[in-house]
């Protein structure tokens, strides 16, 4: 009697147009969000989803850059438990979409007008052969350069808006015992140091021949090796032995006063303003130099999964409430991104924030997306990438050119265009 009970209520549910009456099933979301910013980022997103009836259940899987949590959820998948929600980003967002495993959000897109007020660049991100595949989250910037006010007072200079002035600032903070850049030589993070060096060093035309038409031949260009070599200076400023340290670690110097710089994405805002500091007060943060007017972004997102849970309804929920502008300013404001609406009053998020987004809305900017994090070439070609840059950085034999040749040979076009 209760199981008649119970598979009536079922189909009653079923048969209800639109998601408000849909009986509260909880959702299993797959993310990496496990920093402190990234932990409160998403309980933040989990008490929205509370509110509106939709329990989530937790799959965090630690690991910055996602790297663990991607492999997680390939053998999920393959073992037929894929989760309803998953933190999936850029390429590997479309090699889902390609194996049928991501719900279409073409309905509550067309609802909530996503077309017309997602920024463009995040629309076509998400946008996939006519589907609409997944609820952006925030648009976050890589080519971010972090510093300590303190020590920046102390050896009375302003954050460096030149390679010139940057140079400058690590001898003379280098002269006073001072680290002058927190490092840490996980590929991942390195990748990401990188890209910001190259789009500084090539300009937003070449970087997309690298990184978008990634045209082997170009990798052969002389300001490649002009960012190889820099890179290697960057790593060197920091005289540690090669360590494989968390990027938390790496922010943690930052705010310790242990190093005055940090180049990395501004998640590495968020998880500061989480431990306590305050941008303006305690830490700056400006973009690396010779990016100006260039946006360097990797976009999070969230995609629902088909999985056969039939939760089809309660996913459409949540990508919904994923979109709300109330929700992106809440979240955002955790996370260190910025939000993914053009029409957005933006006057209460962080100077950093305030000015990410108002570099990415501005038409005069070059937006271009970030390999390491995914919006660029898919999981082997970024992890190739990584690891040739890692190889190249901790072995001091090896000259600018070879790294050029062995990253001409590790990118893979699109279309295979020599
Ligand atoms: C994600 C960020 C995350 C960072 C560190 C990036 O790939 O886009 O949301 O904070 O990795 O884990």
């Amino acid at each position: 009697m209760k199981a008649l009970a119970v598979l009536l209520l079922g189909w009653a549910a079923l048969a209800m147009p639109g998601w408000a009456q849909v009986p509260a099933q909880p959702v299993d979301v797959l993310h990496w969000l496990t920093s402190a910013s990234e932990r409160r980022a998403a309980n933040q997103l989990s008490a929205i989803l509370a509110a509106n009836g939709v329990q989530w259940r937790d799959a965090a899987i630690p690991g910055g850059g996602g790297m663990a949590a991607v492999k997680v959820l390939k053998s999920r998948v393959l073992m037929g438990d894929a989760p309803d929600v998953a933190q999936l980003i850029g390429t590997t967002l479309t090699e889902w979409a390609d194996v049928g495993l991501v719900m279409p959000l073409n309905a509550v897109a067309t609802r909530q007008r996503w077309a017309q007020t997602l920024f463009p660049t995040v629309m076509d991100l998400v946008s996939y052969n006519g589907m609409v595949i997944a609820a952006p989250l925030g648009i976050h910037r890589i080519n971010t350069l972090l510093y300590n006010r303190r020590l920046f007072a102390r050896v009375g200079l302003p954050p460096p808006t030149t390679w010139a002035e940057f140079e400058l600032a690590v001898r003379k903070l280098s002269a006073q015992g001072i680290q002058p850049l927190a490092w840490s030589d996980e590929p991942w993070q390195v990748a990401t140091v990188f890209e910001a060096v190259l789009l500084s060093d090539a300009g937003p035309a070449l970087y997309r021949e690298l990184i978008v038409q990634r045209r082997s031949s170009a990798w052969l260009d002389p300001r490649v090796e002009r960012a190889l070599t820099r890179l290697r200076w960057l790593r060197n400023t920091n005289g540690e032995p090669p360590r494989e340290k968390p990027w938390t670690d790496a922010t943690r110097e930052l705010l310790a006063g242990k190093a005055a710089m940090l180049v990395m994405g501004d998640w590495a805002k968020g998880e500061l303003i989480a431990w306590g500091a305050s941008p303006g007060k305690d830490f700056g943060c400006v973009v690396l130099p010779g990016t100006e007017n260039t946006h360097l972004y990797s976009i999070d997102t969230l995609a629902m999964l088909a999985n056969g849970h039939h939760r089809d309804a309660t996913q459409e929920k949540v990508a919904e409430l994923v979109f709300n502008a109330s929700t992106q300013l809440a979240y955002n404001r955790i996370k260190g991104s910025v939000p993914v609406q053009r029409d957005m009053d933006v006057a209460s998020l962080d100077s950093c924030a305030r000015d990410s987004w108002a570099s990415f809305a501005d038409p005069r900017t070059a937006r271009v997306p970030s390999l390491a994090h995914r919006m660029a070439a898919d999981e082997s070609t970024k992890d190739a990438v990584a690891q040739t840059l890692w190889r190249y950085l901790t072995d001091p034999r090896m000259e600018p050119a070879e790294a050029q040749r062995r990253l001409a040979a590790v990118i893979r076009a699109p279309s295979n265009t020599p």
